[in-house]
């Protein structure tokens, strides 16, 4: 039975993935790690759960000493952009330094394949190919400290690799992720959120008065930022398809995982307010901190490296399962 770590399997992308690897990965046994701190214990429907801070270091070694995992799944990590610029010690800690120690983990029990929680973020703005849309070898240039202290991660990553060649990674940019679970038993539980279909959601629900907008002078046809949204069952099935690929025995890669279409924030709100039904009061206000005006993936690589085949991609879909987790949403 392979053994495969979890960091942050509790939280929102962690937790549907967990899912399809007990569905889908009979032969394996999951372990997941997560303190908890935005994870719900709730959310973790398959294998074995280890309430545990990755800066709680020799817990977390111990736990390596306990299993020999074949593999590592690293979530665990904050997400917040503009709260990356208020507070960005915090985030190279968990982001960064807790990634230094867990790969450093990985070398010492000969770990040797790991997949990564990458972001857009790490490409900055894609104004000029948005047409095309950001490639995996695109220039990097982050402009928060959020997108940083992940591309010094992903830096890590190769380094590592480079100087270990028998250490395999896969690292995953995710764009933008929304929606819930189709079979309904998980979704965003993210407290105080800040993803814009989420917060749509918590708006049709009546959990909260309004929708703010963020900006409407960037370089965009609507003068709102554009994103490329992933609905989060697809995203989880990349996953499930890297461990796949890094368990065949294939060569280190980085993938962006997105449609390849953007749409302006303006577009979602007025498409919630179609699908749902609701028509509600959004606030045009200043622009945030640390966003990009645009970022949408050019999607081809992952198609082709890890076969991955989307089955949601429909801004319709993925905001009628937001709203319906909003509306039974059990935690
Ligand atoms: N949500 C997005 O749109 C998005 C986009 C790009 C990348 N990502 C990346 O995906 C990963 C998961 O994001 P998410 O949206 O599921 O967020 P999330 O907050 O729901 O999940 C993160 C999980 O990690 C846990 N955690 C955080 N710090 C920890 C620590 N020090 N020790 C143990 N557990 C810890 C939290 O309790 C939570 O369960 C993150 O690394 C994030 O940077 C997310």
């Amino acid at each position: 039975m392979k053994k495969i770590l979890i960091t942050g399997g509790a939280g929102y992308i962690g937790s549907h993935t967990v899912k399809l690897l007990g569905e889908q990965l009979k032969g394996a046994n999951l372990y997941i790690l997560d303190d908890l701190s935005t994870g719900h214990q709730e959310a973790i429907l398959f294998g074995e759960f280890v309430k545990l801070s990755l800066n709680d270091q020799p817990k977390v070694e111990e736990l390596f000493k306990r299993h020999k995992f074949d593999l590592v799944i690293h979530f665990a990590g904050s997400i917040v952009v503009p709260e990356s610029v208020s507070k960005p010690l915090d985030y190279y800690y968990n982001n960064t330094v807790n990634s230094h120690f867990l790969l450093s983990l990985c070398e010492k029990y000969d770990v040797n394949n790991f997949i990564f929680s990458s972001t857009a973020a790490v490409y900055g703005d894609n104004i000029e190919d948005s047409k095309i849309g950001a490639k995996e070898n695109n220039t990097l240039a982050p402009t928060s400290p959020y997108g940083v202290s992940k591309l010094m991660t992903e830096h890590m990553i190769q380094d590592y690799a480079f100087a270990n060649k028998d250490f395999k990674y896969a690292i995953i940019r995710y764009f933008n992720v929304a929606g819930a679970d189709p079979d309904e038993k998980l979704g965003q539980s993210f407290p105080n959120a800040t993803h814009l279909i989420k917060i749509c959601a918590e708006v049709v629900a009546g959990k909260r008065d309004k929708v703010k907008i963020f900006g409407t002078d960037y370089e965009t046809e609507d003068g709102t930022c554009m994103r490329d949204y992933i609905h989060v069952t697809d995203l989880a099935q990349a996953h499930v398809d890297g461990v796949n690929y890094l368990f065949e025995g294939n060569e280190s890669t980085i993938v962006n995982c997105g449609y390849g279409k953007g749409y302006s924030v303006r577009e979602i709100v007025n498409k919630v307010k179609e699908v749902s039904g609701v028509d509600f009061s959004v606030d045009d206000t200043e622009r945030r901190p640390g966003d990009p005006a645009i970022i949408i993936s050019n999607a081809h690589k992952i198609k082709k490296v890890f076969k991955w085949k989307p089955k949601y991609n429909d801004i319709s879909k993925i905001i009628e399962t937001a709203l319906n987790w909003e509306r039974i949403r059990p935690f």
